[in-house]
């Protein structure tokens, strides 16, 4: 297996770390600054006799390099400055995408690709039309870190272990996000058992606003330990084709009435990528806020849409 990283920056090689020292494959780390994801991944290789595992990873800033990728992860892009939107990264990201999008398309023409590049529903949207690929084939990580941080930020509350909790977010990576308490259960037990509305009201919006929350912290530059873990836990159901259920930003075609634009929804992953997007028994109300959310998305990218 043939993973291709674009972008050496903080998310994109510690993913390249991350799914080396997981064995699932050879990886290849590419940035566009001269010899910078060669240099990394030298440090990287140098960590394997200290690992005693021998992984394999290269580092190059030739894009012709990403030739015949299985899986290729784009996280090439401006990250956000403290006080800045996702949205705000839009015509600076694309341009930067669309040549990317462009090689993608002639050399990895087999590839699944995995979209993190922000604002991710919008740039997920953009990579499908450029590239042609099929949907199944070309998705955005996005929702299942907002899963996490839910889950994380539910578990601190409870003082309990995050791994019993089941968390569930959908709709787009930003603010048009939908944490969903009503499906959200703690071995089994529903979220609301334990906490009252008020509480889950905070939680709810401190997980909207945790990406923001850790911008603002950081001062330069944005997440990266959760996401690189969010896109190799991605990587990994496809490689070894888990079937596991996974928030992903999908194209849907109709799913939860919404058609022709890319949002977060539930996904089961497997070799071949998407192979099923799960539709939920949402509440009326909750439906409603995804097809809101889904708008929004289809909005922001109308105008960048028209130059492709
Ligand atoms: C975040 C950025 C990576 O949510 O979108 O932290």
């Amino acid at each position: 297996m043939k993973i291709s990283i674009i972008g050496a920056g903080n998310v994109g090689s510690l993913t390249a770390m991350r799914i080396a020292q997981d064995g699932l494959g050879d990886v290849l780390l590419i940035d566009v600054v001269k010899h910078k994801a060669h240099g990394e991944a030298l440090d990287l290789e140098d960590a394997r006799p200290v690992l005693k595992y021998n992984y394999h990873i290269k580092g190059s800033d030739d894009i012709v390099e990403i030739k015949d990728s299985d899986i290729v992860v784009l996280t090439a892009g401006l990250a956000r400055k403290p006080g800045m939107s996702r949205e705000e990264l839009l015509t600076k990201n694309a341009g930067i995408l669309k040549s990317v999008c462009l090689n993608i398309k002639e050399l990895a023409k087999k590839a699944i690709v995995i979209v993190v590049t922000n604002p991710l529903d919008i740039m997920t949207l953009y990579a499908l039309r450029i590239t042609g690929f099929k949907p199944s084939k070309l998705f955005g990580m996005g929702i299942s870190l907002d899963t996490a941080r839910f889950a994380n930020l539910i578990a601190q509350e409870l003082g309990i272990s995050c791994t019993d909790i089941e968390a569930l977010v959908i709709g787009a990576h930003g603010e048009g996000m939908l944490p969903l308490p009503r499906f959200t259960k703690v071995k089994g037990v529903l979220l609301d058992e334990f906490i009252d509305d008020k509480k889950i009201e905070s939680l709810t919006a401190r997980t909207i606003g945790r990406g923001a929350e850790i911008v603002a912290s950081l001062g330069t530059g944005s997440a990266f330990f959760a996401p690189s873990a969010a896109i190799a836990a991605i990587v990994k159901a496809i490689i070894k084709d888990e079937k596991r259920t996974i928030g992903v930003c999908s194209y849907l075609n109709g799913e939860y009435g919404i058609k022709d634009t890319c949002i977060g929804v539930p996904c089961r992953l497997g070799k071949h990528g998407i192979e099923e997007v799960i539709e939920l028994d949402l509440s009326q109300e909750e439906n409603a806020r995804l097809i809101k959310s889904a708008a929004l998305v289809s909005g922001a990218a109308a105008g960048l849409l028209t130059y492709v």
